[in-house]
Order: structure tokens, then C-alpha cells, then sequence
């Protein structure tokens, strides 16, 4: 359940579904459309000196972004939503709050595990700007607790984990981190605001690779910011239009397309997921596989207290890794590519894909080998992805 009404919607709150599908205005008030129109346009003219209508100029704001950047506030409970083009924009662009000083590094704890791509910003970009970072595993709280300093100014993490799939706890983060006077930031690609919903359990600040289940096609790049934070939305929306990483009209109108049909998409995602995460676990060739839906997983009971489902990811070990390249090659209808969430099947190799820029001790003590594959499960029917997955890995 959305609590409170939804903006532009004269109507009371709204299930999740029905959110996705209408977002925050149910039409177009200027001409009835029922799709948000795609308003391609640079620049918007003014009335006169002093008058604006709102928009001056589409780096700072357009209208079909907007329209987006509500409906995923509204979906995560969150009153602010900020739009970027990609996730790692919206990754970059959160830093931005955070100003190190002469001598007083910013302090930033984050899960050991995540995805690669923010690992190499933290550490190969915001580390030369007076950034440190400790790398934690999160779903141990003690671990959290013993990586705080002094100069502590927030805890990222993601969960589930990339691509490991381990829970952190939520609430007990934020609590811990707002006793230091700090700020949780909580990716939430993997589960999505239709499974979770941070801002709820605690967190400030939630942020998106919208290129995954948000958009959900394999078609658009894009990322998001969702805080209700009042002293942030202002110098976050400075960042915005000041670095320019904001997402196109036409990106803001194919993800809120296909934000319509999240609801049904996950919950295809989560019954493919699990059907084919017991599959791969009866099979002979897979040595282990970590999927947050099995009962027997080290956080199952965390999983069903904070979150209302499963995502379609699944990593699994081989028993042999010489057999990772023979598996690649012989996926047909799964697609050996990197990404995750879109409609389509993609099989990962983490290794050289997603975590190609992790040092590898690091990588290694986090369980990221090189027989670790992830797999992406789409909304095809189970029965022919389990038969891709058995001609893949049927072989002497
Ligand atoms: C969990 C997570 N966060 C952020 C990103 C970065 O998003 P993007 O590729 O849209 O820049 C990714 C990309 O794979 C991701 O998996």
C-alpha cells in the first residue's frame, strides 16, 4: 500500500500495482492523453521577463521526468525523486551531499559485495577527493559496527547483495548509523520498491539503477535518487543540473512505461527465480547455489521480515571451473550478457563482467571465483529456460 494520496490523483491510496500502472497523474490535464507525453524539447519559452512555466530548460527539469521522477518517489515512499541517466549517475551524484575538508576525510562504510561499477567510483575517483571507504560485510551488523570512525558520514549498502545474495539488515543499520549521527544509503535495484521499501525500515536515502527491473527491458539506461530528507533535495537537485547525468525525455518515458508492468513482471521474475534455483540446486554440475528464496538461506527469516518478495537472481557455483567458458558457449535462448533485470534471460560472468574492477583478494574473500556464474532470470516460461540451462550444462 503507497500511504498517502497520490499527487495529482484525487483518489485514496493506492495499492503498489495500481501505482506502477498510474503513477502520479492518471492522465495528461492539457489534452486527456492517457500516456505521459514525451516532451522532446531543449528549452521552454517564457511568458515574459520574471514569468516561467515551470521549466526554463530540460537539464534542470522536463516535464515527462518529472512525471517519472514522482511516480518512483511515490513507489518508495519517498517525497523527493531525482532522475539520472544512467545508475551510476545516481550513484555519483549522492556523494555530492558529503564535502571532505582539508584533513577531514568523509568516512563511508560499504558492503564488501556489490556491484563493481561503484566499487571502481569510490575507489578510483572519489578516493583522489578526500573519500575513504571501508569495505564491509553488512549482513554481519558487528563487522558495521566495529568499521565506524569518527569521521563516519554514512553506511551504502545494497541488498540483496551483488552478486552474492546476502541480506543486510536494514532497520538494525539504520539505527546503528543514526545513533553516530550518520546516514544509510541503500541501493535498491535487485528488489525493487514493488519487494522493498527502505525509506520505510529506515534508510535516507535509496538509489536505483533503473537500467534493471525499473525499466525492465534491456532497452534503457537509467538511475534514481528517493529521499524525503528536506535540507537535501536542494543541493541535490543543484548536482543534478549542475553535472547534467539527468535521464532524456524519451529514457523518462520508456522506463515509466515500463514501470507499468513491474508488479507483473516481478512476480514472473520471482516464480521463474525459484523454480529454476531449485533446478540448478538438484544438478549435478552446480556445487552451490545462492538464492535468497531457499528456506535453508542464512538470512531467509530477515528476507521475509523485510521484504515482501524475491528477485529473479540467482549465483550459483560450478563444481569445476573449466566448465564456466563450455556453459557461456552453449547458452542459446539464456544470453551471455552483462545486465540484470530485463525481461530477457542473461547469464553473468561476475569475475571479468561486473567485478572485473574489484581487487581480486577482495573479490575472493567475498566469494566472487571463477566458477561463480549469475543468472538473470527472465519472464519466458520456466520449462524452456530450464531446458537452455540443461543443454548448457550437459556435456562429458
Ligand atoms: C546494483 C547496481 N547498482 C548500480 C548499477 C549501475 O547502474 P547503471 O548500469 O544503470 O549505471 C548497477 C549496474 O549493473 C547495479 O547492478
Amino acid at each position: 500500500m503507497i500511504p498517502g494520496q497520490a499527487g495529482g490523483l484525487n483518489v485514496p491510496p493506492l495499492k503498489t500495482d495500481t501505482a506502477c500502472v498510474h503513477g502520479t497523474q492518471l492522465f495528461d490535464p492539457l489534452t486527456g492523453a492517457v500516456s505521459v507525453p514525451i516532451y522532446q524539447s531543449a528549452t521552454f519559452r517564457h511568458p515574459r521577463l520574471g514569468e516561467s512555466t515551470g521549466f526554463d530548460y530540460s537539464r534542470a527539469i522536463n516535464p515527462t521526468r518529472s512525471a517519472l521522477e514522482e511516480t518512483v518517489a511515490l513507489l518508495e515512499h519517498g517525497k523527493h525523486g531525482l532522475a539520472f541517466a544512467t545508475g551510476m549517475g545516481a550513484v555519483s551524484s549522492i556523494l555530492k551531499i558529503f564535502s571532505p575538508k582539508k584533513d577531514a576525510p568523509v568516512h563511508f562504510i560499504v558492503s564488501e559485495d556489490l556491484y563493481g561499477g561503484t566499487y571502481r567510483l569510490f575507489n578510483e575517483y572519489y578516493a583522489a577527493y578526500g573519500f575513504e571507504f571501508s569495505w564491509v560485510d553488512t549482513s554481519d551488523i558487528a563487522k558495521v559496527e566495529a568499521a565506524l570512525r569518527h569521521e563516519t558520514r554514512a553506511l551504502y549498502i545494497e541488498t540483496p547483495s551483488n552478486p552474492m545474495m546476502k541480506v543486510t539488515d536494514i532497520k538494525r543499520c539504520a539505527d546503528l548509523i543514526h545513533r553516530h549521527g550518520a546516514l544509510l544509503i541503500v541501493d535498491n535495484t535487485f528488489l525493487t520498491p514493488y519487494f522493498q521499501t527502505p525509506l520505510g525500515l529506515g534508510a535516507d536515502f535509496v538509489l536505483h539503477s533503473g537500467s534493471k527491473y525499473l525499466a525492465g527491458h534491456n532497452d534503457t539506461l537509467a538511475g534514481f535518487i528517493v529521499h524525503s530528507g528536506e535540507d537535501y533535495d536542494i543541493p541535490l537537485r543543484e548536482a543534478q543540473k549542475s553535472e547534467g547525468a539527468t535521464l532524456s525525455p524519451l529514457d523518462s518515458w520508456l522506463t515509466l512505461r515500463g514501470i507499468k508492468t513491474l508488479a507483473l513482471r516481478m512476480e514472473k521474475h520471482q516464480s521463474n527465480g525459484k523454480i529454476v534455483a531449485h533446478w540448478l540446486k538438484n544438478h549435478a554440475k552446480v556445487e552451490k547455489v545462492f538464492y535468497t528464496g531457499f528456506e535453508d538461506h542464512p538470512q531467509h527469516s530477515l528476507s521475509a521480515a523485510q521484504s515482501r518478495g524475491h528477485n529473479g537472481m540467482i549465483s550459483f557455483y560450478l563444481k569445476d571451473s573449466r566448465d564456466v567458458e563450455k556453459v557461456l558457449q552453449k547458452v542459446n535462448l539464456i544470453l551471455f550478457a552483462e545486465s540484470l533485470g530485463g525481461v530477457e534471460s542473461l547469464i553473468t560472468y561476475p569475475l571479468v563482467q561486473t567485478h572485473g574492477a574489484i581487487p581480486e583478494a577482495m573479490r575472493l574473500a567475498a566469494g566472487v571465483n571463477e566458477k561463480l556464474l549469475r543468472l538473470s532470470v527472465g519472464i519466458e516460461n520456466p520449462e524452456d529456460i530450464i531446458a537452455d540451462l540443461d543443454r548448457a550444462l550437459n556435456f562429458p
